[in-house]
């Protein structure tokens, strides 16, 4: 039986609806040697800010149960080094490439990074991370608030054509309320969840095991947060919705579906199993065939409650 996983995210066409969660799978040519690149549905990068950032003093990972706790804190080269070495290699994976991007400051340099990526063609989209934990000095996020949501992706929808993908935090009382903000504001889709707020201390020393103190929890952990939240945006946005939050197999990524995600993202789960994302492709299609569900849109949402 042929099965149909293409999907629309925006106005970008996937050919199937697996794509690489930012931060996890650097700028793709590090995983080249694991995977066939060109059968991911996306790629979405590292998230860029305009100017190179060093990230967070190390130690600035370990393992949790079910899980890790990051607090790389955005290292990425900028916006300039960023086009000159790592777009060249994207482009010829030929494979839709959403960018990442973070502001340092305030909301204009969302705006200002919007503007000058609109032209480049090897970036399909763009992401909005107004949820990355682990910035130092940072007192909220912009995505802890619906105003400051709705303000920052109005801003910058009218600096691009291209899709935009607003990245959303699980750290927040009602998620629900900053999905509609993001989607009254003109984002054409939404990416959630980002890493939880964490932390681990080592009892030995008496010190956090992490240099920054505090860092984004990731994997297994918090699927089942990610589940709910998935599931509640898809009940008040129209929106398509990119699940992700400890997808580390095929029966995983089908949750999400179910739950409302019309595409998936895999992160920590690329760690532990780099060629994962392909694996999940595949699976994918096995599983609809075997099941007689010829189009991945009859999954999404379809949990029965
Ligand atoms: C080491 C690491 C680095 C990350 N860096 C970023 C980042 O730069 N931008 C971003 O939006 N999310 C970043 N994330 C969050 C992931 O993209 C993802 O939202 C989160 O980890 C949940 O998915 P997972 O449990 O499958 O990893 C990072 C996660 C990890 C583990």
């Amino acid at each position: 039986m042929g099965v149909d996983i293409s999907v629309r995210i925006g106005k970008l066409k996937l050919k199937n609806p697996v794509m690489v969660a930012s931060g996890t799978f650097g700028y793709a040519e590090e995983f080249k040697s694991f995977l066939s690149l060109k059968d991911l549905g996306a790629i979405v990068t590292k998230t860029i800010t305009l100017m190179p950032r060093l990230g967070n003093l190390p130690p600035r990972t370990c393992e949790t149960p079910c899980g890790m706790l990051n607090s790389i804190g955005l290292q990425n080269p900028g916006l300039e080094a960023f086009l000159r070495e790592k777009t060249g290699f994207l482009k010829k994976i030929k494979v839709p490439v959403i960018m990442s991007i973070a502001s340092e400051g305030g909301p204009q340099e969302f705006v200002e990074l919007a503007r000058r990526l609109d032209k480049v063609d090897a970036i399909s989209a763009l992401e909005l991370n107004i949820s990355c934990p682990n910035i130092a000095g940072q007192k909220s996020l912009i995505s802890q608030s619906a105003g400051a949501t709705y303000k920052v992706v109005s801003s910058v929808r009218k600096s691009t054509s291209k899709t935009l993908i607003t990245k959303l935090s699980p750290n927040v009382t009602c998620i629900s309320e900053i999905a509609r903000a993001a989607e009254d504001a003109g984002s054409d889709a939404l990416a959630l969840i980002n890493t939880l707020s964490g932390m681990s201390i080592d009892i030995r020393s008496r010190r956090p095991k992490l240099a920054a103190v505090t860092a984004g929890l990731s994997g297994p952990a918090i699927r089942p947060v990610a589940v709910k939240m998935v599931w509640e945006c898809y009940n008040k946005v129209s929106i398509p919705i990119i699940g992700m939050g400890g997808i580390m197999d095929l029966e995983s990524a089908i949750e999400f579906f179910l739950a409302g995600a019309t595409a998936v993202s895999i992160g920590t789960g690329n760690f532990v199993n780099p060629s994962l994302s392909s694996e999940v492709i595949s699976g994918l299609k096995r599983y609809m065939a075997r099941n007689r569900i010829s189009n991945i849109k009859d999954l999404t949402g379809e949990v029965l409650i």
